[in-house]
């Protein structure tokens, strides 16, 4: 293991310890929709965008405590994006994080819920005084509903993976990027810039953050395609081999393993120039890179 993924893994030991305070459990008859909105975010994620959060953050002396908030609560909206993204509907997928998907435990209406639970509970966990200074909160809610949503954020991704079905639409290089960019660069390009925003970096730092998150939160979904081609399903912990039969437009649709490759080497390299002016405080930031390209899981 190298010393980013045991940083990465002694960092997830921690939040999911912390991240159980956040589920109080509940007794009326609505319980349901919690039990299944903690089945689905108490089960053994990365817990990349947490870390992310907490590693931005701390490149300006902020603590694992101080980002914690603003660290779960993306990791509550990343796993509502999960949920839905499973459901019959999208990929209709069995498998996520090694567990049933959450419809397939709940039911589908039951899972529904649990992703708008999710949802607005993220919104809820930023708006309290613990996640930062008055000003700070309103720009991390502000900054989190612009990229989760529907004008250029990942919902709006999330549409145009299920348009790009099988589409004859003649750009795909550029349908692509969008994609790509928006469904889950937007919330890699939140982790970093909240760290940033936790931290009152200054204008050109944070900056530097968002071309390293632009970089690498595209890495991440080339790096999802490809494994989607060739990972391994137990470590993976879902369902593989699904982009091609659903008719998904993906890097490695579109230029082959081979390019999907190299491509995504290149941007692991803009990503570590852009955090050149850091030094070497950001040395946990370039080995995250690095991980995200050559990661089996
Ligand atoms: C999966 O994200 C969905 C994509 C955006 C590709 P992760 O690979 O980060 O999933 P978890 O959180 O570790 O389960
Ligand atoms: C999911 O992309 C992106 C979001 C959930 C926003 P994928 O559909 O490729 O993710 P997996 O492969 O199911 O994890
Ligand atoms: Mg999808
Ligand atoms: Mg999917
Ligand atoms: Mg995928």
């Amino acid at each position: 293991m190298t010393d980013i993924q045991s940083a990465l893994k002694e960092y997830s030991a921690w939040f999911n310890s912390k991240l159980e305070d956040f589920f109080p459990f509940p007794d009326g008859q609505e319980k349901r929709v919690v039990e299944a909105m903690r089945y689905s975010v108490m089960n053994g994620g990365k817990r990349l965008r947490p870390f992310l959060v907490y590693s931005c953050a701390s490149l300006f002396s902020i603590s694992r405590e101080q980002s914690l908030n603003t660290a779960a609560a993306l990791e509550m909206l990343h796993s509502y994006s999960l949920i839905h993204d499973d459901l019959p509907a999208m990929d209709n997928d069995t498998l996520r994080r090694g567990l049933p998907t959450c419809h397939c435990q709940f039911d589908e209406a039951t899972a529904i819920l649990a992703g708008d639970g999710l949802l607005t509970y993220a919104f809820e966990i930023l708006s309290r005084p613990q996640t930062a200074d008055e000003k700070s909160r309103l720009e991390l809610i502000a900054l989190l509903s612009r990229d989760a949503g529907a004008f250029c954020g990942m919902v709006a991704g999330q549409m145009l993976d299920l348009y790009a079905e099988n589409t004859q639409e003649p750009d795909k290089n550029l349908l692509i990027q969008r994609i790509e960019t928006m469904k889950t660069g937007c919330l890699i390009r939140f982790a970093c810039e909240a760290g940033a925003i936790l931290g009152h970096a200054d204008n050109s730092s944070r900056q530097a953050l968002v071309s390293y998150a632009r970089a690498i939160g595209q890495t991440f979904q080339i790096s999802d395609d490809i494994l989607d081609v060739e990972g391994s399903r137990e470590l993976m912990g879902k369902t593989l081999q699904k982009d091609q039969g659903q008719g998904k437009v993906t890097f490695v649709s579109l230029y082959g393993l081979d390019k999907a490759k190299a491509i995504a080497q290149e941007l692991t390299d803009q990503a570590k120039e852009a955090l050149s002016g850091f030094g070497p405080n950001a040395e946990n930031l370039r080995n995250l890179a690095d991980f995200i390209i050559s990661r089996n899981h």
